[in-house]
């Protein structure tokens, strides 16, 4: 149960710097290569993590303008009975201490991941056709300040920020025109989009790579990687996979800029040179539209997104560096938090017809590498020499990164755990493969919440107390929506009262593996939905009072602060989905779940493995015994 992940790991060596970026959709001249960017007049720098950043505050003033009309909307629809929410938040228009602050978080688990944490956002978004009607849960999207995604998560919520916010029903239902060329996972990421000739595709992951490390800077096989999966998540038919989309742009999109959108914020965890575990205390970086760094000990500093290519020295730029741009490739920030999927791409040599050029460059970058490494993502260190008595990485040039995952935290809770986001209420989206059978277990949750307990930090909001995985299991708490620290008063640090939500059967199977990297536009749309089953119990089905009760624990710390007392129907909610602090640690038998309700078409069940499917075998490619670990269960 320690969140102990051993594996090899070594320092990587050499930098640069470089790039041009523009708005979300724009493909800048240079494609996927950094490159010299004109500096602002005031230069950019690195700055200490001891507060939010200048540019979050201002928007965060934005966005509860827009959060707080959405959120009185959702309450309203919830029939909160015998509590005015509207008359209540009428008080939240100018007083944050009233105002309830919503982060949803989704997890890591590859496509499973992307599509259930896809089938959960289509609930929670007022865009979406039905998702306003009684019952359902439509608004809390549009209600919610923070979005944070990891591994598989960050597909999701990278693909539809880079469309400008994009809902996932527009996605789904395009029938036409670029947005219709998006999540066709029909079309193998080891064979490329349907848009392209294999060859072309395979021709282009080369060309794009080349050009990074044309420009000076290292790459990894996570390069390769990110650029086969913006083809799937970004653009597959502007010519080059996206390969000019960078993600501090969104930071400059129409609905994001105007806070009509939650903030992003996609997680990677630091592996330094020379360290061989990942541990309870890893150093977890987060990337969003204006910065990537970490709040934690371990390095404690921001850099500019946009500019994270120049060579800083002590948080400045000397005079004469140029200021360097587009090393925060979309792709590659989302290859970055998935990259213990490298491993999977490495099946892309034993695919029929790969050219040599692209093995062979692709083994290039693993030769430079010591083994157990395969899954890091080198970034330029815009740390260098800056904090030094903190910062764990001073002294390297480079910066390595790896899936967010791996210290077992599969959910990103934690960048929405910072004391400073005074978040009162996550929504966990659980898409981890913990069991056997490929269903959540609480494995993710334990993981934050003996973090919390075992390195507190100052930075840190208390986590719930969560119970071990067999407790989750025999009480059935990852079959069901559960609400962990719904009494303030018991925890030691105060925080937000978190809503598990994990991935069980309603109407589909869909615990398929994490490395089934094929799945038709069928099963695609079925694991969604199933996912929205999960997020509205079944649109309210298996119980009519759902949404009043998710509307209690959004409201819970809000009433908390004003002393308010909650209504019957919460106190309800409350006793029926709060984890009142049982355990049952025994060993639970095999967890074999079946659907709810009843599968429409049974001969297509995805969990049973292949069957045209590429589905890759990743677990004979394993390079550590604690990889294979890892790649089961995230
Ligand atoms: C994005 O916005 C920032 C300020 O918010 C501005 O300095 C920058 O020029 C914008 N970039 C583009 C490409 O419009
Ligand atoms: C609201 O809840 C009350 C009882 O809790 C019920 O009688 C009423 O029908 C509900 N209204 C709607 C619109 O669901
Ligand atoms: C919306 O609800 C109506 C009425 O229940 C139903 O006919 C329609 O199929 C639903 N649309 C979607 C997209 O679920
Ligand atoms: C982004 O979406 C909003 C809302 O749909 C729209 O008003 C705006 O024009 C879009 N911006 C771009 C650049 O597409
Ligand atoms: C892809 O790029 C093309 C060409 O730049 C553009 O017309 C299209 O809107 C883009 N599609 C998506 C889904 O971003
Ligand atoms: C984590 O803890 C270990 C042992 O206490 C320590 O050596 C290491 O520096 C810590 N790592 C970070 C990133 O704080
Ligand atoms: C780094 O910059 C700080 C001021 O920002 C300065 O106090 C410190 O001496 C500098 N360290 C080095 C090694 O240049
Ligand atoms: C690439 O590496 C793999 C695994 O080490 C090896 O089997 C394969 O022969 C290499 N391919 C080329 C073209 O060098
Ligand atoms: C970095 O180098 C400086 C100067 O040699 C040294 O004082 C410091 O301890 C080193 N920091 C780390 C994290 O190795
Ligand atoms: C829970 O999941 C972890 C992996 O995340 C696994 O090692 C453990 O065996 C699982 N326990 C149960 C009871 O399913
Ligand atoms: C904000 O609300 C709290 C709790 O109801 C109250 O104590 C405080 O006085 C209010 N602040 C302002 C400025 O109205
Ligand atoms: C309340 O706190 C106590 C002591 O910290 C703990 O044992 C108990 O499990 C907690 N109850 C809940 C429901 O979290």
């Amino acid at each position: 149960m320690v969140p102990t992940a051993l594996l090899a790991c070594a320092a990587v060596a050499g930098f640069k710097a470089g790039g041009l970026e523009l708005l979300g959709q724009t493909t800048t001249a240079n494609g996927y290569a950094p490159s010299s960017i004109p500096c602002p007049s005031i230069l950019p720098t690195v700055r200490a993590a001891s507060g939010l950043s200048s540019q979050e505050k201002s928007w965060l003033a934005l966005r509860r303008n827009n959060s707080l009309p959405a959120l009185v909307n959702v309450l309203e629809r919830a029939n909160l009975t015998g509590f005015d929410a509207t008359a209540y938040l009428r008080g939240a228009a100018d007083n944050d201490t009233m105002l309830p602050k919503i982060g949803i978080a989704v997890s890591g688990g590859g496509y499973r991941a992307l599509m259930n944490g896809a089938g959960a956002l289509a609930a929670f978004d007022s865009r979406t056709p039905n998702a306003t009607g009684p019952g359902q849960l439509g608004g809390l999207l549009q209600a919610a300040t923070y979005l944070s995604g990891l591994s598989g998560g960050s597909w999701l919520v990278g693909s539809l920020y880079q469309q400008n916010f994009t809902s996932v029903a527009s996605i789904l239902s395009a029938t036409g025109g670029s947005l219709s060329q998006l999540w066709q996972f029909n079309e193998s990421i080891l064979d490329g989009p349907a848009t392209l000739s294999t060859t072309k595709y395979y021709r282009q992951l080369f060309d794009s790579v080349e050009t990074k490390e044309d420009a000076g800077f290292n790459t990894s096989i996570t390069d390769y990687w990110g650029r086969a999966l913006s083809y799937q998540l970004f653009n597959a038919t502007d010519g080059g996979g996206g390969e000019g989309y960078t993600f501090s742009s969104v930071a400059n999109d129409t609905e994001f800029a105007s806070a009509q959108a939650p903030m992003p914020i996609l997680v990677a965890v630091e592996r330094s040179p020379g360290q061989l575990a990942i541990l309870g205390n890893s150093t977890v970086f987060e990337f969003n539209p204006w910065e990537m760094g970490s709040y934690d000990p371990g390095a404690a500093a921001f850099a500019p997104l946009r500019f994270v290519g120049s060579a800083f020295e002590n948080g400045t730029l000397p005079s004469g560096r140029q200021c360097m741009g587009n090393v925060d490739n979309v792709g590659f920030v989302v290859g970055t938090s998935s990259s213990l999927f490298n491993q999977a791409f490495l099946q892309i040599s034993k695919v029929e017809g790969v050219p040599d050029f692209l093995i062979n460059a692709i083994n290039a970058t693993l030769a430079r590498l010591s083994g157990g490494e395969e899954d890091i993502a080198s970034w330029p260190n815009p740390f260098y020499h800056y904090g030094t008595a903190h910062n764990l990485n001073a002294n390297s040039t480079v910066l390595t990164l790896v899936d967010g995952g791996e210290d077992l935290q599969n959910i990103p809770l934690h960048p929405l755990t910072l004391s400073y986001r005074e978040v009162d209420v996550i929504i966990a989206v659980d898409s981890s493969a913990d069991t056997a059978s490929h269903w959540p277990n609480g494995t993710a949750m334990v993981a934050t919440y003996q973090r919390s307990a075992t390195f507190p930090s100052t930075n840190s909001a208390g986590f719930p107390i969560v119970p071990d995985q067999n407790t989750f299991i025999n009480l059935g708490l990852n079959t069901r929506p559960t609400f962990f620290g719904c009494n303030a008063d018991n925890m030691t640090t105060p925080g937000p009262l978190v809503v598990y939500l994990p991935n069980s059967p309603y109407s589909f199977l869909s615990n398929v593996s994490t490395f089934d990297l094929e799945y038709t536009n069928e099963e695609r749309d079925q694991i969604v939905q199933n996912g929205y089953n999960v997020a509205t119990m079944g649109n309210a089905s298996a119980d009519p009072a759902w949404s009043a009760c998710l509307g209690c624990a959004v409201l819970s710390r809000s009433m908390n602060r004003t002393q308010t007392q909650p209504p019957a129907i919460c106190l309800d909610c409350f006793s029926r989905y709060c984890w009142d602090g049982t355990v049952n640690a025994t060993t639970p038998a095999p967890y074999e779940p079946t659907p709810a309700i009843a599968q429409p078409s049974p001969s297509s069940s995805p969990s049973s493995s292949s069957g045209g499917r590429r589905s890759s075998p990743v677990v004979v490619g394993c390079a550590a015994a604690m990889l294979c670990v890892l790649l089961i269960s995230t």
